[in-house]
């Protein structure tokens, strides 16, 4: 099949090669020449494990172009995917969605034959239905169909989400498009992923509350968590005793620093602000998105108190500073709200993330990059393992504090307290 895929950032880019990788002809599209020129020349602007064997893989067999012409682009194509971003609003918590709507009016001046048009776009409940409006002021409305599709791809491991999703949705009531877009995700149908064909509505609905409910599960199980350190409990155990009740589920119970990212933030937002417009109060989600935001603060009140209050020139060095492993990613990760109300305090900080330097950081009184997790837990007094990289993960701290013993506060829970206390460090996790 002719794919075009609009918008080239993670869930365009990922999507496109992967379908490409399927063998449909796939060209992704961006306004962005510097990016599609990149693209072209075999760099990959994102940093996503196993993305760039497959660009480089399916370019060479010409299965998949890389253009900056919308227009072209969507005349020869039979489906069209629009996969720009939704961010928050300036000041508001909606998403923004011109992006989306400029996209739609851009392709209605390019209908020549059928064409299915897509939101992989995480889109607010009705957006589909703008969208039909947009494009049927220029076009006949049996000339195009309108679907909602939403991803489920996680930055990091959006390869294997995308080849093995547990579900394909589709929204749509037209039995065509739902015919022709089942053929498109066969392959990945035959190999187990569940296909469920709903109303666009639904579609667009089903992707918000995911989210939120995710979002929930992790922001649940912190709150369990501060419960447990303060009677001795260890917050693993109550994960793996809840998680193996079918109707829980052991996934995403793992407790940490705030959830962060690109779109658990976004999307609770957004989806409050939908159901405001609709006169529901989901406060449910509310609450999520108020305890999420002050558990910041509580890490912050234990460190403070692990350092016995005195925060003041103390060397603090941070392992990993973005919102999760496998990305480069510091969209709404918690290092942001923690560094610099850290180095407001007097700390000095050095951080290590496998992934570089980070501009978010570069303008702060005493805040350092290092190059090796060695240079940046020299001389600390208090290490945090802020990201779960697979890097730190065996580090043998014995060898690295040779000169002093540093203070580990591993907010991953990642390795065990007993091995390291027996190796002479204090060590405070979380839900411990
Ligand atoms: C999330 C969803 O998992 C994807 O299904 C969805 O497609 C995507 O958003 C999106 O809407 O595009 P992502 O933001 O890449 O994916 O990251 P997650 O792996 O979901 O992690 C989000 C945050 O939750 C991270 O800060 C992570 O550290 C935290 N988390 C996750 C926990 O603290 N505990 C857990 O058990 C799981």
């Amino acid at each position: 099949m002719k794919l075009c895929m609009i918008g080239t950032g993670y869930v365009g880019l990922v999507s496109g090669v992967c379908f490409s990788d399927l063998g449909n002809d796939v060209i992704c599209v961006d306004k962005n020449f510097n990016k599609i020129n990149q693209l072209k020349n075999g760099k990959i602007p994102i940093y996503e494990p196993g993305l760039e064997e497959l660009v480089l893989k399916n370019y060479k067999n010409k299965r998949l172009s890389f253009s900056t012409d919308l227009k072209e682009s969507v005349k020869k194509s039979d489906i069209i995917f629009i996969c720009v971003g939704t961010p928050t609003k300036k000041g508001e918590n909606g998403a923004d969605l011109s992006q989306i709507y400029n996209v739609a009016k851009e392709i209605s001046t390019s209908i020549n034959k059928f064409k299915i048009i897509i939101t992989k776009s995480t889109v607010p409940l009705t957006t589909g239905d703008e969208i039909e409006k947009i494009i049927s002021k220029k076009n006949n409305k049996k000339k195009f169909s309108i679907v909602s599709n939403p991803e489920f791809l996680r930055e990091g491991e959006a390869i294997r989400d995308f080849i093995y999703p547990d579900r394909v949705i589709i929204g749509t009531n037209e039995k065509k498009s739902n015919r022709i877009l089942k053929n498109l995700y066969q392959p990945l149908i035959s190999k187990g992923a569940k296909y469920i064909n709903t109303s666009r509505r639904a579609a667009e609905l089903i992707k918000y509350a995911s989210n939120a409910f995710l979002a929930t599960k992790i922001t649940f199980i912190n709150e369990i968590a501060n419960l447990c350190e303060k009677t001795g409990i260890n917050v693993e155990d109550i994960s793996i005793g809840m998680g193996l009740d079918k109707r829980i589920g052991g996934r995403f119970l793992r407790a940490g620093p705030a959830y962060g990212g690109s779109c658990f933030p976004k999307d609770t937002k957004a989806i409050i602000t939908t159901a405001d417009k609709f006169k529901t109060n989901l406060s449910v989600i509310r609450s999520v998105i108020k305890s999420n935001k002050n558990r910041s603060s509580l890490l912050l009140n234990r460190v403070n108190e692990i350092l016995n209050k005195k925060i003041k020139n103390k060397k603090i060095t941070f392992l990993g500073v973005t919102f999760k492993a496998n990305t480069d990613d510091m969209r709404d990760s918690s290092s942001q709200i923690m560094i610099p109300s850290l180095s407001k305090k007097g700390a000095i900080i050095k951080y290590f993330d496998p992934t570089g330097q980070k501009n978010e950081f570069k303008k702060l009184k005493n805040v350092f990059y290092s190059k090796t997790i060695k240079e940046a837990v020299e001389g600390s007094d208090l290490v945090i393992i802020h990201t779960e990289w697979n890097d730190f993960k065996s580090i043998n701290f014995k060898n690295l504090a040779k000169s002093k013993k540093f203070i580990i506060y591993d907010m991953r829970n990642i390795y065990s307290s007993d091995k390291i206390q027996n190796q002479g460090f204090k060590y405070y996790s979380v839900g411990k």
